[in-house]
């Protein structure tokens, strides 16, 4: 038997990756479109888009809007249909981490917003590439978690309790949606991106302590899982949370942020 390397395909395939502007997001799109797919990504400052789609080249297009807002989120969806034909697969990776300390404290308006992009926005899109044709010709959905919705944390309880609700809404998602569309969930440790460098130094330091790989992960890392997730490979997979942290959560039992 010739041996030959194992790779994903995601040829003629097509995406949407909420949030692909920078950072994770913006890996998973690379990689899609390195291995074939045409991809959507949105985000609401311009700039950032348009310089992920003059990177990506041509399989790249982009829209800016707010995840949580519907009508745009379903224009994009719409634009997204008219472009390639039909979507595939969608990336609920965009969320918002605006508050740092003890949960007891956090005020009405940013917990709101926490709720809003990262445990309803993941279901709107989802809502709407289903009632676009994902549920008549299939597909596959990967919300972006955290390891911090495993335990508790001293200083974003309530940015891992929208990711603990996106890890249960995976799973609900996952039973309801299926045969026809497989629901799965990545869920990153420490990650070096803009959202990971507003943690402070000191905390940093504590950070790479705790993980055995002994490096914060790259987005790199989290969109090789999410390829899989996504692909024929992960055919019989759903409703899976798929932790990806550099040994963190079993070193520790919990994340350490
Ligand atoms: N980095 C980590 O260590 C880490 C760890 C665990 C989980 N995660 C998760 O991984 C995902 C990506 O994180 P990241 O570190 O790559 O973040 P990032 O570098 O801050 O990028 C976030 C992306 O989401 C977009 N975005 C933020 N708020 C948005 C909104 N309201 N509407 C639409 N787009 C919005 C941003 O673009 P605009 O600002 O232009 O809108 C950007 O494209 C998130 O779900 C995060 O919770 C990250």
């Amino acid at each position: 038997m010739t041996r030959r390397p194992v790779q994903i395909d995601h040829d003629g395939k097509t995406a949407i990756v909420t949030g692909g502007s920078r950072g994770i997001g913006r890996a998973v799109a690379r990689e899609l479109v390195r291995s074939g797919a045409r991809v959507l990504v949105t985000g609401r400052k311009r700039p950032a888009l348009e310089a992920t789609a003059a990177e990506l080249g041509p399989a790249c297009l982009w829209r800016a809007c707010h995840a949580a807002a519907a009508e745009d989120a379903a224009e994009c969806v719409a634009f997204a249909v008219e472009e390639f034909g039909r979507v595939d697969y969608l990336v609920n990776n965009a969320a918002t981490n605006p508050q740092w300390g003890p949960t007891i404290d956090v005020p009405a308006p940013l917990a709101a917003k926490l709720t809003e992009v990262n445990q309803w926005a993941p279901l709107l899109w989802t809502q709407l590439l289903w009632r676009a044709g994902m549920r008549e010709h299939g597909g596959a959905v990967v919300n972006v978690t955290s390891i911090g919705a495993f335990a508790p944390s001293p200083n974003t309880g309530y940015y891992n309790a929208t990711k603990a609700a996106l890890d249960h809404l995976t799973r609900q998602l996952a039973a309801e949606l299926a045969p026809a569309v497989r629901v799965n969930a990545v869920a990153p440790g420490m990650v070096d991106t803009e959202m990971a460098a507003a943690i402070p130094e000191a905390e940093r330091a504590r950070l790479l302590d705790g993980i055995p790989l002994n490096r914060f992960g790259s987005p790199e890392d989290i969109a090789a899982a999410t390829s899989f997730l996504l692909s024929d490979r992960a055919g019989w997979l759903t409703g899976h949370v798929l932790v990806v942290d550099g040994g963190a959560l079993v070193a520790n039992g919990r994340s350490t942020s």
